[in-house]
């Protein structure tokens, strides 16, 4: 089998997923660009290649269990494995007006679009990849979280997390959850799954607002997907070192 590593981004057309998958790819992996849109997809390989990364277009909407299953038969059959999984895809749901999401008031398709996107997408994805990615010599799983998904934070009226966001900051605390929960599950192997938080980025996902470039945003899961062996697993870190649950 080929010495190339192997890794699959998901929501990589665009923003964070972007920069990491051009991240890993200039450190010399081979790159599954997973995106939903075809057209948004093909641009985005076309951008990789074009300045002479390896990657190549993963049809994937991490909330439809058929294109998960497609995109883990396209990877065994291009590549035979997987090295490294960055969870990206994301949404924050509906905004109300100021961008917050009141819990009083909130509208439980948005909760259930966002869980079914930013949390059960990640299972649905990790379970999918993870006979690929057990035939890694190191594999590495990368949840991309949020800080607002910190409850320490979240409860501490003296840090400035910003607005109330009833159905986006408690899919990242579960996320977290299941972060450690795949950890306690992978003890013992050479699984490695932590959580990353990007920072505040000037992505679509902001409206563009937000002191932090894509490419910083993606510096964290970069380092989370490429660790070391005897590396941190079950952990959350943002790129000052760790976040507390
Ligand atoms: N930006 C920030 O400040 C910030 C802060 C903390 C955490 N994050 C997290 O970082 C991650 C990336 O965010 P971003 O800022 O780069 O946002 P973005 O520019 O809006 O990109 C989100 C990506 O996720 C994809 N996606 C959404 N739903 C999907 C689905 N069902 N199936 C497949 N792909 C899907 C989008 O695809 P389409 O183009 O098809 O919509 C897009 O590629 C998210 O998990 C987000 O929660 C962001």
């Amino acid at each position: 089998m080929s010495e190339t590593k192997i890794a699959l981004v998901t929501g990589a057309n665009k923003g964070i997923g972007y920069e990491i998958a051009a991240g890993l790819g200039s450190l010399g992996y081979r790159v599954g660009v997973g995106a939903r849109d075809a057209a948004r997809r093909e641009t985005a390989v076309g951008k990789l290649r074009a300045v002479g990364l390896d990657a190549f277009g993963v049809p994937m909407d991490v909330t439809d269990d058929q294109s998960v299953t497609d995109a883990a038969e396209l990877i065994e059959r291009l590549a035979g494995r997987l090295d490294a999984l960055v969870n990206n895809a994301g949404i924050s749901g509906e905004m109300d007006p100021g961008w917050v999401q009141d819990p009083t008031t909130l509208d439980l398709e948005v909760l259930r679009t966002v869980v079914d996107t930013n949390v059960m997408g990640v299972v649905r994805v990790t379970n999918a990849m993870l006979p690929l990615l057990r035939r890694s010599a190191s594999p590495r799983i990368v949840n991309v979280s949020s800080s607002v998904g910190s409850l320490t934070r979240q409860s501490d009226p003296d840090i400035e997390i910003g607005p109330v966001m009833a159905a986006y900051a408690p899919s990242k605390s579960f996320l977290n959850a299941l972060t450690v929960q795949y950890a306690r599950q992978f003890a013992g192997t050479n699984i490695l799954i932590n959580a990353a938080c990007p920072g505040l980025v000037a992505t679509d996902f902001t409206g563009f607002q937000g002191p932090r470039t894509p490419e910083q945003g993606a510096a964290t899961a970069i380092r989370l997907a490429t660790l070391p062996d005897g590396g941190p697993t079950g952990s959350f870190f943002e790129d000052d070192g760790v976040v507390p649950w």
